[in-house]
């Protein structure tokens, strides 16, 4: 059988028009832009205008996606949107976006909180792996501002709204996902929840009354999950990919805290500056935040068609995902030569670390425990 690959041969995003800086946020509730860069990194965010809905960020990000690509609509066989702020409850809002795209194909909606864009990816490589479709249009979109208490200071001042999204085409050069990992931890589920307005607790006046139907968050749990499960899950999607850190080209982040980044990057011994950031301008724009952190690395030149990347994503669920993804680009000629080479050196190093796989994924858990150990405790 043939052996398929998910080349990611477009990005693009969209970052909605109003910036809300820390200095606004200082008339609105109890804080200061000194507190929010120190604990968080965060400057300013973007909040959707009303001509600005999910679907219609979605679609400008895909469309900007699209262009680089070189696609037409008619060309996409799968619309994936990884999002937990649709325009309406029902219907998907996948469907309006594959509607306004002029999209004849399919699209649902996927919700893994902040790592739902990563888990979207993952699908969609899946479904070009098997043959079954060529062209899919991945987007992370999202405007939490729409379910933030904005008179919660804990919450409040740490998200923002936007949308990214890739085209993904398949290939029959090596490229695109070469390793992921996807995980959920749902014992941890009521860290970071909207309690109101689900099944569970339907709207009422009652729901309102108590603003269950904002984000409430336990923010501390939050950051000692993330902190944990992001290196460890890098670490293990290096090893499975028989890589090492510094086969490294960029790691690109969920943009949530860049202490938490931070942390991670001491406990895996990697210098901070090869996490890509841009928390600072967006603040923490949920499943949006890899996809729009790509795209603005790609086009500062951070890094480029060919090089290897490491991603990863950690939210609400509890969830987290990781994976090693190398960046195919629309051009098939500019790196195919790169790939081949990669994947006879990751296949080398892959065989080699098989034999020693227990006991270096045993060696590796114990190795980031004592860091963590050490460092964070
Ligand atoms: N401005 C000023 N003070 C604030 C504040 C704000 N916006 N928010 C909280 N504080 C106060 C707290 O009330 C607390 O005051 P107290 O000591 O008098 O009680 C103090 O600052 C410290 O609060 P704490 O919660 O310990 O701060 P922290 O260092 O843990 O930072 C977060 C808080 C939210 C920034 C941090 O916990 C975090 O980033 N967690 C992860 C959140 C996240 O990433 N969520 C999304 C995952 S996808």
């Amino acid at each position: 059988m043939k052996q398929y690959y998910a080349r990611i041969t477009g990005w693009g995003k969209y970052a909605p028009r109003r910036v809300l800086t820390n200095h606004d946020l200082e008339k609105m509730v109890d804080t200061s832009d000194e507190w929010i860069v120190t604990r968080t990194g965060i400057r300013e965010r973007r909040i959707a205008g009303p001509d600005e809905p999910t679907s219609v960020i979605s679609v400008r990000a895909a469309q900007a996606a699209m262009k680089v690509a070189g696609i037409k609509a008619s060309d996409i066989d799968l619309i994936i949107v990884a999002t937990s702020s649709p325009d309406y409850l029902l219907p998907p809002v996948s469907s309006q976006i594959q509607d306004m795209l002029g999209a004849k194909c399919g699209a649902f909606t996927l919700v893994a909180g902040c790592t739902g864009w990563m888990y979207g990816l993952v699908v969609a490589q899946q479904f070009i792996q098997t043959g079954a479709y060529k062209t899919i249009v991945v987007i992370g979109a999202e405007e939490i501002s729409k379910a933030i208490d904005w008179t919660d200071r804990t919450t409040c001042v740490l998200f923002g709204d936007g949308a990214g999204a890739v085209v993904v085409q398949r290939s029959e050069t090596p490229t695109g996902v070469l390793a992921f990992e996807l995980g959920s931890d749902g014992s941890g589920y009521q860290h970071l929840i909207v309690p109101g307005c689900g099944a569970v607790n339907p709207p009422s006046h009652e729901v309102i009354d108590r603003r269950e139907n904002y984000i409430r968050m336990n923010g501390r749990e939050v950051f000692k999950f993330a902190t944990r499960v992001l290196g460890r899950s890098l670490m293990r999607v290096l090893a499975e990919a028989g890589l090492s850190p510094n086969d490294i080209d960029l790691f690109i982040p969920h943009q949530a805290n860049h202490r938490i980044v931070e942390a991670a990057a001491r406990l895996m011994g990697v210098p901070e500056d090869r996490f890509y950031m841009n928390i600072e301008r967006y603040g923490n724009t949920s499943a949006a935040s890899i996809p729009m952190a790509l795209c603005e690395a790609i086009e500062e030149g951070r890094c480029k068609p060919g090089d290897l990347l490491a991603m990863v994503g950690f939210g609400a669920g509890l969830t987290w995902a990781s994976a090693v993804v190398h960046l195919g680009g629309p051009d098939e000629s500019v790196a195919v030569s790169l790939a081949d080479e990669l994947f006879i050196l990751a296949r080398a190093k892959y065989l080699a670390r098989r034999t020693v796989g227990m006991v270096q994924g045993l060696a590796t858990d114990a190795i980031m425990a004592v860091n963590e150990r050490l460092r964070i405790l």
